[in-house]
């Protein structure tokens, strides 16, 4: 490893998951490392594992064999709310269907974003601010999701997910509620931003689109030797 670099952002040894004693291993991966700010998109048909590897990535998903790491550290060594906390703060995760929070506006769900991440007080609204400025949003950041085009709301996720500046941003299908244009364009900026802040972001999809923008492409299917 090289030492100046670190750890790596996200690193899978030997993983495997299946959902069930007995059910069939839908996730296999020998040792798959992404660099710290390196950018990556795992593809593969519907029902491939995508979504579970994501997950396994995100430590939402607890793998039935192998050892996940974010930055260094093992997510398997904490639990319960110790867990959620240090993943708040590390990994930003783009949903598919965005997971606003629609009572609050576009900024506040960036504030409470930076709340849970420990971004201190005074830092929040400036660092909101300017995400929101970043994705081109200024002029809608008092507004509700409801109230936001769909591709709005996908750009309201991509800030929320950079507030607290995560070693490792994680997407699920970023673009599958947008037409071609808006796919475009929001995994363009999904790429862009996480290039500026020098975070890493591993992307999974199956829309060629979002896997067109992406230099680097491995199959989830292929992720272990056979
Ligand atoms: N909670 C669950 N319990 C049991 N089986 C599951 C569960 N979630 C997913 N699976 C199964 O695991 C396999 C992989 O599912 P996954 O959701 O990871 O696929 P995907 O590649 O994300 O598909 P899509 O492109 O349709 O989103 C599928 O066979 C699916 O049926
Ligand atoms: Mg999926």
């Amino acid at each position: 490893m090289d030492p100046v670099a670190g750890p790596p952002a996200l690193r899978l040894v030997q993983v495997r998951h299946r959902y069930a004693p007995g059910a069939p291993e839908v996730l296999r991966v020998d040792d798959l490392a992404v660099p710290r700010g390196d950018q990556l998109a795992i593809a593969g048909p519907s029902g491939a594992g995508k979504t579970t590897f994501l997950n396994v990535a995100a430590g939402i998903l607890e793998p039935s064999e192998g050892r996940v790491e974010v930055g260094g550290a093992d997510l398997a060594a904490m639990r319960g709310a110790g867990r959620d906390r240090w993943r708040g703060r590390r990994i930003g995760i783009v949903f598919q269907t965005f997971n606003l929070l629609q009572g609050l506006t576009a900024r506040e769900n960036l504030l409470v974003a930076a709340m849970f991440g420990d971004v201190p007080r005074r830092e929040r609204a400036a660092r909101a601010d300017a995400l929101l400025d970043r994705v081109g949003l200024r002029e809608h950041a008092g507004k509700r999701p409801s109230q936001l085009s769909v591709g709005q709301q996908q750009r309201v996720s991509i800030a929320r997910a950079l507030v607290n500046r995560p070693d490792l941003v994680l997407a699920d299908e970023p673009a599958a509620s947008l037409d071609q244009a808006n796919a475009e364009n929001v995994v363009s900026l999904l790429c862009d931003v996480a290039r500026e802040g020098g975070h890493a972001l591993v992307v999974v999809a199956h829309d060629p689109v979002v896997l067109g923008r992406f230099p680097k492409v491995l199959d989830v299917r292929h992720l272990a030797a056979a």
